[in-house]
């Protein structure tokens, strides 16, 4: 599933983080990434260890924590920390690749399967020219350029590009999730549920007799499919 979350992080947040990377110490983009996709990568990014990176982490988290479309979309059970990307001058894209199964924690033993991919968009789509993420699906590719502060998330699976940012910067944030429910498919259902629910909710009431009978089914999907 590839889903559009908006607002993620507030104007106030964009405004913020924006200061905080114009003074961030960037580094090569290929730091984080295999062997097979280092050469397709042109990009920079912050070192996982500075203080900055720090800043936003939280920022970036804090904004997905009070997010509830996000938190239905994704089923998240470990999100890793957010790293951030600068695509402009000459970094400026990266090839089509596909992200690496497992991601290793910096600093730790822990790792988590990356089962979702996140996007958040720091710069407006004005502020640069080209610097889609493109995604392969079976329904044909997808162009995606949001708005400051909103974000996409789509299948850990999928091979994906940016394109050449061709004048300007492109700023944003990328992580993964290892979700809950490990299968796309189930997790897409589940939010399809939730959502019409939701819906229904706000048409007829919370103690109508069908809406608590179908929050029963619902949580009792969660329960059949959710490791936690
Ligand atoms: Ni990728």
């Amino acid at each position: 599933m590839l889903l559009h979350v908006r607002e993620v992080l507030t104007p106030d947040e964009i405004r913020r983080a924006t200061e905080v990377l114009a003074q961030a110490p960037w580094g090569d983009g290929r730091v984080t990434s295999g062997e097979q996709s280092a050469q397709v990568k042109n990009n920079e990014q912050l070192p996982e260890a500075c203080e900055e990176t720090k800043v936003l982490q939280d920022l970036v988290l804090r904004g997905l924590q009070r997010h509830p479309i996000f938190f239905s979309a994704a089923l998240p059970r470990h999100i890793s920390p957010p790293l951030f990307n600068r695509y402009g001058g000459t970094n400026n894209s990266f090839g089509n690749h596909v992200d690496s199964a497992v991601r290793y924690l910096p600093g730790t033993a822990e790792r988590i399967r990356t089962d979702v991919s996140c996007t958040v968009f720091f710069s407006e789509p004005d502020d640069y020219e080209g610097g889609e993420l493109v995604i392969e699906d079976t329904f044909g590719s997808k162009s995606v350029k949001l708005a400051a502060g909103d974000m996409v998330i789509y299948p850990g699976n999928s091979v994906h590009r940016v394109n050449p940012v061709t004048q300007g910067h492109r700023l944003a944030s990328f992580f993964w999730i290892q979700s809950m429910v490990r299968s796309n498919e189930q997790r897409r259902l589940l939010f399809d549920m939730d959502m019409h629910l939701m819906q229904l909710r706000t048409q007829v009431g919370e103690t109508d007799p069908a809406v608590i009978g179908l929050t029963g089914t619902y949580h009792n999907l969660l329960r059949m499919w959710l490791d936690v």
